[in-house]
């Protein structure tokens, strides 16, 4: 080899090698589009609405007008490039692009479950039935599933509520009163995801008479077992979740998450084994979203560091990871929620997952390894718990206190003298507008009327105001798949405060005072979720330069007051400056129709004319 051939053989080598480090670490599209942006000069794609039709979300904290523009640029590298406020601003000659519609930044559901979303809209759904329906669902599912239902393959499904069962949690035999299900495998999860119900083919697996449930959890019937019972007990007889399976359930639940116009979600539960094949997808560009991780260990409320933090990034998508997940306590509807006195229908507080001692310690470990803790809280006691397990760690460790971020998931039942302290710690809360609504039947019963007033489902009042500015505003999600993920409907629910899947709204005065207004419920769906997972520098729930090029396209005004919010139809889903979803290709291709959700007023905002 000559010298040429030999200093030629070295840059390409160091170039390999540079090129394998990018690859390592971010995936290769991720580095493609520098090359693109370079030859291109910079010069992108410029999109038009009529004027003012673009609202960007970059007014200040405290004002309640919304900004607006009429045109913005998106560069190569799938990130917004100049935002202008009328279209006479637009330089020379250009060719613009235009919108028909109302353009936003891209949505983000700042708690949500991917995988359990996925898993349930490729399984057996039971929301809102009785137990006949449950049965002829499942039977149906298995026509089209036939070899379901074995050891190692079970039918799963989501949705059942005793309350359409008379009150009575059901049991299993009742899961084989249909001589085709006798001897099938079959569980299905609450609504809520905290108990599930199992058949008698599952209940043989355990031992017989069975044990007590463990602290944190419990066995209502013989064949339903809630928190730490089905986890220490259920869980491990699950038959082992494959990558291809995980996959399989986030390239199902993706797409859907772009129909209702989300570009990101805060993924309230990435389990352990989940987090490879989120690196993978996020690696080869095929994400479609960015993913921002809570990681939960093999088992829940344990500590794994061995666990690598995540940070891929492209314009395909994102995984971000280096926040864990914690449970504190169980939901409102099953009594798992732990509140500081008894419920008043039964003679119980609840229970806390850990106590305060394991909570505290929990915490702490993460915490020093400079992870963020983000923990469930449902009832006042799991949330005066969890502020204390964060206020013990940023005590014991002052010097890594800094700009933490750490996060109350729900924080739906606060006592007067705890809301204070999230301004005081710097706690974010990550509140669920739908939750208040969907809880609105039951929460009364539960709660009591004086603690209902005082302390549950806070919104308006977590929010800055100029006297305290200091409060960092709320995060919103929906928890789907407890909830639709509708972000639409989530608005609509956090400006009314009524049930977006009703028609009428009967809900108490007391539930008023807490509603926002369209400015704050458009950033708790957007810009109030990039402080809780340090993206606020992606421009994440912006439309501003340099942020990533996300946003949705909708049918109609979300300003105007006289427009529903649960009615607006997404048009339009873009990340990354592509075009990833759009109701009218789906339309073309007949495919409208196969939506999953309840779209209460669908038909009527489908007769308004589409031009504008
Ligand atoms: C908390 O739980 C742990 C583990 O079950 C136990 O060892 C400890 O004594 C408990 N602490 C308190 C204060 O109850």
């Amino acid at each position: 080899m000559g010298p040429y051939q030999s200093i030629l053989a070295g840059v390409i080598a160091i170039v390999t090698y540079a090129s394998y480090q990018a690859y390592l670490t971010n995936g290769w599209l991720s580095y493609l589009p520098v090359y693109v942006s370079a030859i291109d000069k910079g010069k992108g794609t410029i999109y038009c609405t009529q004027p003012g039709r673009i609202y960007t979300s970059t007014e200040p904290e405290f004002s309640n007008i919304p900004d607006t523009a009429t045109c913005f640029e998106v560069l190569a590298d799938g990130n917004f490039g100049n935002v202008w406020k009328d279209r006479d601003e637009v330089e020379e000659k250009r060719d613009v692009v235009d919108v028909d519609g109302w353009v936003l930044p891209g949505l983000w559901d700042g708690h949500g479950h991917i995988v359990p979303y996925g898993l349930m809209e490729a399984g057996v759904k039971v929301y809102d039935q009785n137990m006949p329906e449950v049965i002829d669902s499942i039977l149906a599912y298995l026509e089209t599933h036939p070899t379901s239902g074995s050891r190692d393959n079970w039918i799963q499904g989501t949705g059942w509520d005793q309350a359409y069962f008379g009150g009575n949690m059901p049991t299993a035999e009742q899961l084989a009163s249909h001589p085709l299900l006798s001897d099938l495998y079959i569980y299905l999860s609450r609504v809520d995801g905290h108990c599930a119900w199992i058949s008698p083919a599952i209940l043989r697996l355990l031992p017989s008479p069975l044990p007590p449930a463990p602290p944190g959890g419990a066995i209502p019937t013989n064949g339903v077992f809630c928190d730490n019972a089905m986890d220490n007990l259920l869980f491990p007889l699950m038959p082992p979740v494959t990558d291809e399976m995980v996959e399989t359930y986030i390239t199902t639940a993706v797409p859907l998450l772009h129909r209702v116009g989300l570009v990101g979600v805060m993924d309230a539960e990435t389990i352990y084994h989940e987090v490879g094949v989120y690196k993978k997808l996020a690696k080869e560009g095929r994400l479609g979203m960015r993913v921002y991780g809570m990681l939960e260990c093999k088992q829940r409320n344990t500590f794994c560091p061995e666990v690598e933090k995540a940070n891929i990034i492209s314009k395909e998508g994102a995984f971000i990871l280096r926040a864990v997940k914690i449970f504190g306590d169980g939901a409102l509807g099953s009594w798992g929620a732990a509140l500081i006195d008894p419920y008043e229908d039964e003679p119980t507080s609840g229970t806390m997952l850990m106590n305060s001692t394991q909570l505290t310690e929990l915490t702490s470990q993460w915490f020093v390894r400079n992870w963020q803790v983000n923990i469930h809280a449902i009832g006042d006691e799991a949330n005066r718990e969890a502020l204390n397990a964060f206020e013990a760690a940023m005590t014991l460790h002052p010097d890594m206190a800094e700009d933490r971020r750490l996060r109350l998931e729900h924080a739906q039942i606060i006592h007067p003298d705890d809301q204070p302290r999230l301004q005081s710690l710097r706690v974010i809360p990550s509140i669920q507008p739908t939750h208040a609504t969907s809880d609105m039947a039951y929460a009364l019963d539960r709660l009591g009327l004086p603690r209902l007033q005082h302390s549950a489902y806070r919104m308006s009042s977590l929010f800055p105001t100029p006297e305290h500015p200091d409060k960092i505003p709320p995060i919103f999600g929906s928890d789907f798949p407890v909830e639709p993920p509708a972000p639409l409907a989530g608005m609509h629910a956090a400006v009314t405060r009524c049930d977006p899947n009703k028609v009428s709204c009967d809900r108490d005065k007391l539930w008023e005072e807490e509603k926002v207004d369209r400015v704050k419920a458009l950033r708790g769906f957007g810009r109030n979720v990039a402080f809780g997972g340090w993206l606020e520098g992606y421009g994440v729930g912006k439309i501003v330069k340099e942020g990533w090029g996300d946003w949705i396209v909708v049918d109609a005004d979300m300003m105007d007051e006289k427009v529903e919010l649960r009615k607006l139809k997404v048009l339009e889903t873009w990340v990354g400056g592509e075009r990833k979803w759009s109701f009218s290709d789906d339309l073309r291709n007949g495919k409208e129709k196969i939506d999953g959700e309840k779209r209460v007023g669908a038909e009527g905002a489908q007769q308004k004319p589409m031009g504008y």
